[in-house]
């Protein structure tokens, strides 16, 4: 007998003709048949679900013959890219087609919603339990090609095997991108091996402000963290089996104080003493910026060279070079930094900061890379080949859209996920304006208005997670889940337009995921409020009152 109920899938597919006429049952002699390229997906079915449902799989069928109890998996490049045809039948077993690699594995994300949410579960289960699925064709492809989380490690810092666990939950909701945020002014978090201070020096801090810059509260122990580099390898490696690409983060040139720490002559020494910096403790934009001169120009291309290696080109087209919130303060005053514009004939301190930017721009493109950095890089002129996160508001991705680039909308109004989700005084980390589950479902990354050449620019969207009041792993769920569920909808999914949109649909599916985000052990936000050991009174916020500002 099918289920009674349908599952509920998140996010939705684009279509599901369910005649659910009967079930195909899956018991311990179903096999599995795993065709060319689509060996990702055969070892995930091994390695996670299998285990979850008490499964053997064994292998079987391996001509796509006759076998009726089988889960076949093939690449069928009739299929666009990363879509799927997934076909449920009582008599022929479970077919799964997908236009690559990718597209197997994101269809295999929705057999495991179809399996219920014990096929969720993170322990083995010894024994199994048939589990039956209703007949069913269901055909997905997704709105975007850039769907995205970044994380912030730097602020603090996200231990390997959690970051392994993020990369379970990006797959698990057809995410594909992990922007990972390696570097800021309070820490550097990637073993550089030519230049050993980074981490020696630049991933540690003698304490961290608790709470919001204004806040008055310290934790007083030395704090901080890096990947090696075989640590790097290893989560690149997971990445790449589940059909994510890491995008590495290295700031330049503002956000760099924790590097400058390290190597003092990395900064604007003419103008501060920069040999008695240390990784900063507090939170908030830093007048530390890099010196623009050849030396520092040449540092950063060697750690880039290492960066290169530890993140592959077939997996890691895109290189973040950041090009946020750099003041430009020190470099008025600094007399190497006006020499350097009056030698290059720049116009002004934003066209120093654009030169820099041009320079890892020609630099990745003659290595098969691309640039890609914050909306600032616009400032001064944008470099040939870069490609524009925007994040303060849909203005700057707009300009650069309209300019022929291509941009990942990640404005900071609608989808960073440090925002609070309630105006409530029980919100343990009351920073931002209040972004609920809601305004996140109905968040369009394609503003209206764009011509239909510009909008083909705006290739994603992403998420953004910044970790100042982070401090481990159940706060980042807190913050991140449910609203990533949504945000994973957006990106995905064809939605209408955000007024449209059937939030009250979206909840009632919720319903069910709720219960995945309970086995895989995810600690969300209820959709009631904190629970008692979820509220923490005493971290001090820092709420911006009112509506967010739309574009
Ligand atoms: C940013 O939020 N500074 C990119």
């Amino acid at each position: 007998m099918p289920p009674e109920t349908p599952a509920q899938l998140i996010p939705a597919p684009s279509s599901i003709d369910g005649t659910r006429r009967g079930g195909f049952t899956l018991d311990a002699r179903t096999t599995l048949s795993a065709g060319p390229g689509t060996e990702t997906t055969e070892r995930w079915l091994r390695s996670t679900l299998a285990p979850a449902l008490g499964l053997a799989l064994a292998p079987g069928d391996e001509g796509g013959g006759a076998a009726k109890n089988t889960i076949r998996l093939v690449v069928d490049e009739t299929l666009e890219s990363e879509g799927y045809r997934l076909q449920i039948s009582a008599e022929e077993g479970v077919e799964l087609r997908g236009g690559s690699g990718a597209g197997v594995f994101w269809g295999a994300q929705t057999l495991r919603q179809l399996l219920g949410p014990e096929a969720f579960r993170r322990a083995p289960l010894t024994g199994h339990k048939p589990t039956v699925i209703a007949e069913q064709t269901i055909e997905d492809r997704p709105r975007f090609s850039w769907r995205g989380l970044m994380l912030d490690v730097a602020r603090h810092f996200t231990h390997k095997s959690d970051v392994l666990r993020y990369l379970d939950l990006l797959a698990a909701h057809k995410l594909n991108v992990f922007h990972f945020h390696l570097t800021d002014d309070q820490g550097w978090r990637i073993e550089i091996k030519r230049y050993p201070k980074l981490t020696e020096i630049g991933a540690w801090r003698s304490r961290t402000k608790w709470g919001h810059r204004f806040s008055d509260l310290w934790d007083e122990k030395p704090y901080g963290g890096y990947y090696t580099q075989d640590d790097i390898r290893e989560i690149v490696a997971y990445a790449t089996a589940r059909h994510i690409t890491v995008v590495p983060e290295i700031d330049i040139p503002g956000h760099s104080q924790a590097a400058i720490a390290a190597y003092p002559e990395l900064g604007n020494s003419d103008v501060v003493d920069t040999a008695a910096l240390a990784p900063w403790e507090t939170w908030g934009v830093n007048p530390n910026v890099l010196a623009p001169t050849e030396h520092t120009v040449e540092f950063y291309e060697g750690v880039l060279e290492e960066v290169l290696e530890l993140f592959p080109a077939d997996t890691s087209p895109f290189i973040h070079m950041g090009g946020d919130e750099c003041p430009k303060g020190q470099w008025r005053q600094s007399p190497t930094a006006q020499a350097r514009i009056e030698q290059l004939g720049l116009a002004d301190e934003d066209e120093l900061q654009s030169w820099m930017i041009r320079h890892f721009d020609g630099w990745l493109t003659s290595r098969g890379r691309r640039l890609i950095g914050w909306d600032e890089i616009l400032e001064g002129g944008l470099a040939p080949g870069a490609t524009v996160s925007s994040w303060r508001g849909y203005a700057g991705g707009i300009t650069a859209a309209e300019a022929g680039h291509d941009v990942v909308m990640c404005p900071e109004q609608q989808v960073y996920l440090d925002h609070r989700q309630d105006g409530g005084i029980d919100e343990p980390m009351p920073i931002g304006y209040v972004r609920t589950l809601e305004d996140v479902y109905r968040f369009e990354p394609v503003p209206p208005g764009l011509s239909p050449e510009a909008a083909a620019h705006v290739i994603g969207t992403q998420a953004n997670v910044w970790t100042e009041v982070m401090q481990d792993r159940s706060r980042i769920d807190y913050q991140v889940f449910p609203r990533l569920v949504a945000f994973a909808e957006v990106a995905w999914s064809a939605l209408p337009a955000p007024e449209a949109r059937d939030f009250a649909d979206f909840e009632r599916r919720m319903v069910e995921h709720y219960r995945r985000l309970d086995a895989l052990g995810v600690d969300y936000r209820p959709p009631g409020g904190p629970l008692p050991w979820q509220k923490r009174p005493g971290v001090q916020g820092f709420p911006r009152e009112g509506a967010p500002p739309t574009v």
